[in-house]
């Protein structure tokens, strides 16, 4: 990525400040959007980094640690930043932090998601197992591919 814009990247631990943006972003580039108290929780109980452009928030991620194995439960960027590096360098990012502290990386992605699976195949991220009806709603379900990492 440009050095310009990475000068105008930043990546911060989350805070409950941030909840509202990310709660708006998630309802625009997800199906199975996570809810507001979903987030506020994860505040609490998970790990959190949130990206901004500008002091804008335009991605974020919510990850977990225990023991040596870590696991990405969310990550998203904006739809109107996609495409331009950005997930990259959040992924990139959390997996310097978690580097530290974790030998496997594990995280869940909905098997019709085609650009998620292409960056975490990119990154080294290898398909273990498929779940079936993983991801539910009252009308429709979709199979989850469950993916890992060696640190
Ligand atoms: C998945 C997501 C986080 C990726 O973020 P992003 O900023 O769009 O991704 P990047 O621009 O960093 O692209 C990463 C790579 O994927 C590639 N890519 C992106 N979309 C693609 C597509 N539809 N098909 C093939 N490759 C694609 C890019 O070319 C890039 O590869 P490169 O680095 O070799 O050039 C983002 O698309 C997103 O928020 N999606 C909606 C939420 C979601 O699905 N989250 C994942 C839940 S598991």
């Amino acid at each position: 990525m440009h050095t310009v814009i990475i000068n105008r990247l930043n990546i911060r631990p989350m805070a409950l400040s941030d909840v509202a943006d990310i709660t708006q972003i998630e309802q625009k580039s997800t199906p199975h959007p996570w809810r507001k108290s979903q987030f506020i929780d994860s505040c609490e109980k998970h790990h959190g980094l949130t990206l901004t452009l500008d002091d804008h928030v335009i991605g974020y991620t919510i990850y977990n640690i225990v023991v040596n194995e870590a696991e990405i439960l969310n990550i998203a960027i904006h739809p109107e930043h996609q495409n331009k590096g950005y997930g990259r360098y959040l992924l990139e990012h959390l997996i310097a932090i978690i580097s530290e502290n974790a030998q496997r990386f594990f995280l869940e992605v909905r098997v019709n998601n085609a650009s998620a699976i292409y960056l975490y195949e990119n990154i080294g991220f290898v398909e273990v197992c498929q779940r079936k009806n993983y991801y539910q709603t009252a009308l429709t379900s979709e199979d989850a591919l469950l993916m890992a990492m060696e640190l």
